[in-house]
């Protein structure tokens, strides 16, 4: 099963591996096994995905992430990163770093018992001697939880290192962004952060509930940065005016509002679930974020709403453009574009779905869904939507203001984007 054979002249440790990583093959995982290959570190992929396993051991990526596949194919043809399905093997490395998935249940609450049973299963494997990095995004104290659990008279090195790039963009971003490491031992901290330094332009040494903090403030501050584009928005159609234009003419010249979002679906693994951990360790006194929830997840039902307005839409056709959770991807995980169809199907609509990148045998393409739809929703701002033209018996709902054309917008001014200077 495992494809690594050749020694590494930089290998760091007299284990098999300098690293393993355990979830290694998700969007988080893979890219950052990839960057510590690319380094001339001897890394294995830990997981339990044959598929995605099969994929990466023949030289392909499984999902999108930009400019990985040409140093994927150069760190596998080097012998520098191996993929196996055998937890055995996460014995075989000093470091071990964990990028398994954290999500919240059916209450919006963590799941972290079950991060904690995943460690309790294999603990057999772990030993004080490795040092156990935690990359997912984990509910504060999980890490302390984790030492106790672990711990047997002996002491064990445990760190934190949250992962903050935005999806499809790691590879880019793993050589730009500073890490923010904490540790429950001087020895976890240090080795963490020799490790990262090594792809990393920049470390900053946190306590524990600062970095895993600063990890769940960053998610709820981006969702509710979102979240009050997407209240301006709702306000802006009400009135009858064009939210595009109004944000336009806010920035215009005034650095005070130069970073305020276009309004768009805040969807994905990550965004809603870390605002709904951290709501859920201030104990549900966290309003912003319950707030920023209501405003996000509402958006599909305010474009549906608005469309009854206009529409019967049991006898109206709409169709979706772009199905993945944000643009230039191809992951549909917790994708708004769904929760859309669904309502729209809900109210009676024939609704057709169409996307660039995701695969799926019943989406059709994006000129066939604008010749047969009286409605289309520009859900996803794919960089290959940008100055798309609808026909003009088309009703288009763009809001991110990408597409040109099309009529009875809810934006009311599609295709003019900005007014003449001098007016
Ligand atoms: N996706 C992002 O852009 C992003 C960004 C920052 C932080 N994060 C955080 O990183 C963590 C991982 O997210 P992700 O998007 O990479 O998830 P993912 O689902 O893409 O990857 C998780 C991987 O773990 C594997 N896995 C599941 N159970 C396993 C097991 N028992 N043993 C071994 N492997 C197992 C899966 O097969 C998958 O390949 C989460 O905590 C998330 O919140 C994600």
């Amino acid at each position: 099963m495992i494809v690594t054979i050749k020694p590494m002249p930089k290998n760091i440790s007299n284990t098999a591996y300098d690293l393993v990583i355990i979830g290694g093959l998700g969007h988080v995982g893979l890219p950052l096994g990839i960057a510590f290959a690319e380094k001339g570190l001897k890394v294995c992929l830990y997981d339990i995905d044959k598929k995605k396993g099969e994929m990466v051991r023949k030289g392909r990526m499984p999902f999108i992430e930009h400019g990985a596949q040409e140093i994927l194919e150069k760190v596998l043809k080097e012998q520098r990163l191996s993929v196996s399905l055998n937890i055995k093997d996460i014995s075989k490395a000093k470091y071990v770093i964990v990028t398994l998935g954290t999500p919240v249940d059916e209450h919006l609450t963590p799941r972290t018992r079950a991060f904690l049973d995943f460690f309790e299963s294999v603990r057999k494997y772990l030993s004080p001697n490795q040092v156990i990095i935690i990359r997912s995004t984990v509910y504060p104290n999980t890490c302390e939880q984790l030492l106790r659990m672990l711990e047997n008279g002996k002491q064990w090195h445990i760190a934190y290192c949250p992962e903050r790039i935005t999806q499809g963009y790691a590879t880019q971003e793993l050589r730009e962004l500073p890490q923010v490491i904490a540790g429950l031992s001087d020895h976890a901290i240090e080795s963490a952060s020799a490790l990262f330094n090594m792809i990393a332009p920049k470390i900053i040494k946190t306590s524990m509930g600062e970095a895993e903090l600063v990890k769940l403030f960053s998610n709820a501050w981006r969702y509710i940065q979102f979240a009050l584009a997407n209240q301006f928005y709702m306000i802006s159609q009400k009135f009858g005016v064009d939210y595009e234009r109004v944000r336009w003419a806010m920035k215009e010249g005034y650095a005070r509002a130069a970073n305020l979002p276009s309004a768009g679906f805040a969807a994905g693994p990550c965004l809603l679930k870390d605002t709904m951990q951290l709501a859920a360790f201030d104990a549900n006194n966290f309003l912003l974020g319950h707030a920023a929830m209501m405003i996000n997840e509402g958006l599909p039902n305010f474009i549906v709403e608005d469309l009854k307005r206009r529409y019967d839409l049991t006898k109206t056709k709409v169709g979706i453009l772009g199905m993945t959770f944000k643009a230039d991807i191809d992951d549909i995980r917790d994708s708004l574009s769904y929760k859309l169809g669904k309502i729209l199907r809900f109210n009676g609509a024939d609704v057709y779905y169409s996307d660039e990148f995701a695969k799926n045998s019943d989406f059709v393409s994006k000129n066939k869904l604008m010749e047969i739809c009286d409605v289309v929703i520009v859900a996803v701002p794919h960089s290959n939507y940008k100055g798309m033209v609808i026909p003009k018996k088309v009703e288009v709902v763009d809001l991110w203001g990408v597409a040109r054309g099309g009529r009875n917008s809810i934006q009311q001014l599609v295709g003019i984007k900005k007014p003449a200077k001098n007016k």
